[in-house]
């Protein structure tokens, strides 16, 4: 995980991460071994469902998919990804307002909290696989922001 301030690429410390209501882990990969903290997180939160996605060369519509995320919206539930492999950035809205960058690879747990505005970009790698925890999948539908004053620098990825 490595977390910067966009726009003036300052780096951010786990601390400031935290301070900013953005929960973070570190957790093995190998299958098994991640599942018990997965379960406990589960219990902790009130998460009750759990899946894989799988964003790579090889999925169908992935460009259309990658644009759906890239536009910076909430959700009415937490966004919970613990990333199994690849790698992917997370533009958090800070809570004034200014885009936190955050660069997960595999072992990273974050959580996007609810009402909490972001969006989500591949790297050059084009590849990430997730497991995602949710409290209620029908409502995981993204709202987007309407009237966004700063888009940020979604073209020029630096990570
Ligand atoms: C989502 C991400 C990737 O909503 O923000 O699934
Ligand atoms: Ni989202």
């Amino acid at each position: 995980m490595r977390a910067t301030w966009l726009e003036s690429e300052k780096p951010m410390a786990m601390s400031e991460l935290l301070a900013q209501g953005v929960h973070y882990e570190q957790w093995p990969t190998k299958e098994g071994a991640y599942q018990t903290c997965v379960d406990v997180l589960m219990e902790a939160r009130g998460y009750v469902e759990q899946d894989i996605i799988d964003l790579s060369e090889a999925t169908p519509g992935l460009d259309a998919l990658c644009e759906r995320f890239i536009d910076e919206h909430l959700h009415s539930d937490d966004e919970v990804r613990f990333v199994l492999a690849g790698e992917g950035i997370f533009d958090i809205r800070s809570t004034d307002d200014r885009w936190m960058r955050v660069l997960v690879e595999a072992g990273d747990l974050i959580v996007v909290a609810a009402k909490r505005h972001h969006r989500f970009l591949l790297t050059d790698q084009r590849r990430i696989r997730c497991v995602r925890l949710f409290k209620d999948r029908s409502g995981w539908v993204p709202e987007y922001r309407r009237c966004s004053e700063d888009t940020g620098s979604v073209s020029a990825v630096r990570v």
